[in-house]
């Protein structure tokens, strides 16, 4: 079934230019399965949550939500069980970020480790890549010096933001390593989180240039 599931999702984000493309997605998987098997969590719960976390975003989708109409088809097309449907929906409903002041605490290893997981590959040299062509995708300024991040309080208010890039990072992407729920994401985290904060001085550096 996982092998079945991996083709399906390339398939599906094959021609993705915002940083949600198959690749996001494979390195979701391995770091998931490298947390997972130092965590003690269910690898194949792991791996498949992984695989199929992105297919429903609401930064890419118009679905609404909750009940994941497309990891669901794909689950049920490949002959999941309805209680390992409902597993993975649940992990995947547990694992996307919603606003800087909006609390999301996955209630399972598994759901943890790819939370985890998909937050690593959303900082270091990866994540700054991944944010800006996101912000090229969404038409956002890469900088505005008159534009001030803002710290969300509901899930609704982050969704609708207009923002650039670099607000971005102190929106979101600096937030990240204290959000992280396993040992082994944290230790992951510590050389990925400073490589971003030397990217912005030397970014302030070369912009206030006179
Ligand atoms: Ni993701």
């Amino acid at each position: 079934m996982i092998n079945n599931l991996a083709r399906s999702v390339k398939e599906l984000c094959q021609h993705d230019s915002s940083g949600h493309d198959w690749w996001h997605i494979h390195r979701v998987v391995n770091l998931a399965k490298n947390i997972g098997s130092k965590e003690g969590a269910d690898l194949p719960i792991v791996e498949t949550a992984a695989l199929l976390h992105d297919l429903d975003d609401w930064k890419l989708t118009s679905n609404n939500q909750e009940n994941l109409p497309n990891a669901r088809a794909l689950l049920i097309e490949y002959g999941a069980t309805a209680e390992l449907t409902e597993r993975v929906i649940t992990i995947i409903n547990e694992v996307s970020f919603k606003g800087a002041g909006v609390d999301t605490k996955p209630t399972s290893i598994e759901a943890m480790v790819v939370q985890d997981a998909d937050r690593l590959d959303a900082i270091g040299a990866i994540g700054i890549a991944r944010t800006f062509a996101y912000g090229g995708y969404k038409n956002q300024p890469m900088h505005n010096p008159n534009l001030k991040p803002a710290l969300h309080n509901s899930y609704e208010d982050y969704k609708s933001m207009r923002t650039s890039t670099i607000n971005h990072f102190y929106e979101k992407l600096l937030l990240l390593k204290d959000r992280l729920n396993t040992k082994t994401a944290i230790e992951l985290a510590i050389q990925r989180h400073r490589f971003m904060e030397q990217f912005l001085e030397q970014f302030y550096a070369e912009w206030n240039i006179d």
